[in-house]
């Protein structure tokens, strides 16, 4: 039987794809704050601004492709069960061709009612702009994001892979928005955690750091796994 590997992704694992990070200097925060474009009281009470910033991130999203990292993680599944969670909510490890991929901050390409949140559709490729008046099937739409202030649904089902990973691999994130931050505290004693990101932040001891960008360091865990 295959091992299960865990992925957790963030905003450093499409940097090399040319989508800015959010906290790195240029990042995304430091010219759009991030109360007034991610969060549920920024949305309130500028309903505008916000579908305007998830338009230009959908636009920009249009123009990038999946880099070696993603494709890594790909053929990485030739001899690993491989689950990805990722706070990322652009579509390159999809396009990659990942086969498990959990988004935990919504996605990019998708919008849902505002009056039900059951109701998600994927946006068509040649009309990806949306404004508060626009309408689907009859109701009013907003990005199908998890802002700020609002609950993260999909966090139990990560925890839950996190929880049966054989290994667990972080890639790419600052680590200080939870509750994503915290899965690491869910693998199971023994298991072999890796955490792969150029300017790493601080982990728990018996993590090991492989201080390189997504796809230099994907590089690197792939010798290591071979060699176990
Ligand atoms: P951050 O911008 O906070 O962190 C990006 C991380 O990527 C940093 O640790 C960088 O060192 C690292 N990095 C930069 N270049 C890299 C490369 N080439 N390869 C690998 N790593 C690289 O982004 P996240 O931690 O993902 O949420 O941010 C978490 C959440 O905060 C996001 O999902 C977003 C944001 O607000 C929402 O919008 C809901």
């Amino acid at each position: 039987m295959k091992k299960k590997l865990v992925i957790s992704t963030g905003a450093g694992m499409s940097a090399e794809s040319g989508i800015s990070t959010f906290r790195d200097a240029g990042g995304l925060w430091e010219n759009y704050p991030v109360m007034d474009v991610a969060s549920a009281t920024g949305f309130r009470r500028n309903p505008a601004l916000v579908h305007e910033f998830y338009n230009a991130r959908r636009r920009q999203l249009m123009t990038v492709s999946p880099n070696e990292g993603h494709r890594t993680l790909v053929d990485l599944e030739k001899d690993y069960d491989v689950y990805i969670i990722t706070q990322n909510v652009d579509n390159l490890h999809e396009r990659a061709g990942s086969a498990h991929v959990l988004h935990l901050h919504g996605e990019l390409t998708k919008v849902r009612a505002l009056d039900d949140e059951s109701l998600i559709w994927e946006l068509p490729p040649e009309n990806l702009d949306t404004t508060p008046d626009t309408l689907i099937d009859g109701h009013r739409v907003r990005p199908h994001i998890v802002f700020f202030e609002e609950a993260v649904p999909n966090i139990e089902p990560a925890i839950e892979l996190v929880a049966e990973a054989d290994i667990f691999v972080v890639i790419g994130t600052s680590l200080v928005v939870y509750p994503a931050a915290g899965l690491l505290n869910y693998v199971k004693r023994g298991v072999p955690v890796y955490y792969i990101d150029p300017n790493p932040a601080a982990v728990p001891a018996g993590v090991t750091v492989i201080k390189a960008g997504a796809s230099e360091g994907l590089r690197q865990l792939k010798e290591i796994l071979c060699r176990h």
